[in-house]
This record gives structure tokens, sequence and C-alpha cells, in this order.
């Protein structure tokens, strides 16, 4: 076993944990945190994907023990006092979620994605989710709803 200190949604948590652990299976069943979802286990489906300092990575990829010292931001720690982060607004808006299972992966990836390009293309868009797959084929209404998120966040930052 191996102790590793996280800093997840904002608490630091220490843990011993077997260096076969994935980050996925950490997050979910030793913090309880099971809005990362899990669909493949192979890196492949991105439904698995999380902010780890501020980057968007599957967590499937990647073992616990390489996140030691790490700040982690999941599903559960991107509303901010009861606010809905634009990009989960946008998919509430726009009906960008079906069955709800990629859900969490896309709104991890688009919110990377608009940090560092606060105003894509749709063609960014589409490009940019490509390694989140959507069993249920809503891509066209995740596309939109990442748009709505864009405009929302240009007011955002036009506002302050
Ligand atoms: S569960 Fe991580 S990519 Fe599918
Ligand atoms: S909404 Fe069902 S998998 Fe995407």
């Amino acid at each position: 076993m191996t102790q590793i200190t996280v800093k997840v949604n904002g608490k630091v948590h220490s843990h011993e944990v077997e260096p076969r652990t994935l980050l996925a299976h950490y997050l979910r069943e030793q913090l309880s945190l099971t809005g990362t979802h899990i669909g493949c286990d192979t890196s492949s489906c991105g439904s698995c994907t999380i902010h780890m300092d501020g980057m968007a990575v599957k967590s499937c990829s990647i073992l616990a023990v390489q996140a030691d010292g790490c700040e982690i931001t999941t599903i559960e720690g991107l509303a901010t006092d009861g606010q809905l982060h634009p990009v989960q607004a946008g998919f509430k808006e726009c009906h960008g979620l079906q069955c709800g299972f990629c859900t969490t992966g896309m709104i991890m990836t688009a919110v990377d994605l608009l940090n560092q390009n606060p105003d894509p293309t749709e063609s960014d868009i589409r490009h940019g989710l490509e390694g989140n797959f959507c069993r249920c084929t809503g891509y066209h209404n995740i596309v939109r709803s990442v748009q709505w998120a864009a405009e929302a966040m240009k007011k955002e930052i036009m506002v302050e």
C-alpha cells in the first residue's frame, strides 16, 4: 500500500492505496464521488474525465499514486455557491443529455476546452470532444450546449 494525499474539490484527502488502484476507482470507491463514471476501463469513452491540476484527463488511465500531491476537480466540484457552471447550465438549457452516462465526462472536457479556447468554432468543439463517446448519440445538442456555454462565459467576462 502507498500513502497518497490529494486535494479533491477543495478538500485534502490522505489514504493508503494499492499501487494498481486507478484514480477513477479511488474517486468513486474511496471518496464516494460517483459522478465520475466508468464506461470502458480502456481510455476510450471519456466518461471518467476529471481535471487534474486544471487539465482534463481520463481518470481510468491514471493511477491514484500518480495523483499524489495533485489538485483534482470532479463534476461534484464544478458548481460554485449553488450556481451551475455555465457548461452545466448549457447542457440543461440545450438538452445536452439523454441517459446522462457520458455527461459528466463531456462537461469536464468542455470546461477545459473553453478554458483554453473561449471562442471555439463548431469544428473546434467537435474536435475537442472527440475523445468522449455518447452512446445515446446526442452529439448535436452536446455541441449546442457547449456553444451556449461559450456565449454565457463571454457575457460573464464582459460583465466583470
Ligand atoms: S472509463 Fe475512462 S475512458 Fe472510458
Ligand atoms: S447521454 Fe447517454 S451516453 Fe450520452
